[in-house]
C-alpha cells in the first residue's frame, strides 16, 4: 500500500514563510528527505493544495486507493467540517501533522475539527513531524 502526503494551503510558501515557525526547509526539501527516510519500505505520493475542495477529494482518493494519508491540513485543520467529513467517510488512516506545536501558539490554532478523526496527531517537531508520521503508519 501507498502513503500519500497531503500538504495544505500556504505550505506550497515553506522555507520563506516564517522561517523561525516553520523552519527552513521548502516542500521540495521535505519531499527528498521523506523520501530518503521511507527508502524502499513504501511507496510515497506528494500532493499540495491551496484549496479545500481539492483536499477533500484526495481524501476520498487515499480512502478508495487503500493508502495511507499523512494530513498537514494547515490552517484548514482549524476551519473544515469538509475535511474532517471526508476524513471520516474514507478507510484511510490519516495521521494529522503539524510543523508547529500548536498548542504552543494562538488560541485559534489549539483546536482541530481533523484530530478527532484521525488516528493521532504528532505536531511541534519541524520537519521531523513527517517522518514521526511515517514510522507511525509504517510500524501501527
Ligand atoms: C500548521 C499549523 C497551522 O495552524 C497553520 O495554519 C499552518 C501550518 C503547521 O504545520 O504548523 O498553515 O499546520
Amino acid at each position: 500500500a501507498k502513503i500519500v502526503v497531503l500538504n495544505g494551503p500556504n505550505l506550497n510558501l515553506l522555507g520563506s514563510r516564517e522561517p523561525g515557525v516553520y523552519g527552513s526547509k521548502s516542500l521540495a526539501d521535505i519531499e527528498v528527505d521523506l523520501r530518503n527516510r521511507a527508502g524502499g519500505r513504501v511507496e510515497l505520493e506528494f500532493r499540495q493544495s491551496n484549496h479545500e475542495g481539492d483536499l477533500v477529494t484526495y481524501v476520498q482518493e487515499a480512502g478508495l486507493a487503500g493508502s495511507g494519508v499523512i494530513l498537514n491540513a494547515g490552517a484548514y485543520t482549524h476551519t473544515s467540517i469538509a475535511i474532517a467529513d471526508a476524513i471520516k467517510a474514507s478507510k484511510a488512516v490519516v495521521v494529522e501533522v503539524h510543523l508547529s506545536n500548536v498548542h504552543a501558539r494562538e488560541s485559534f490554532r489549539h483546536h482541530s475539527y481533523l484530530s478527532p478523526v484521525c488516528k493521532g496527531v504528532i505536531a511541534g517537531f519541524g520537519d521531523n513531524s513527517y517522518h514521526l508520521a511515517l514510522e507511525a503508519l509504517l510500524t501501527g
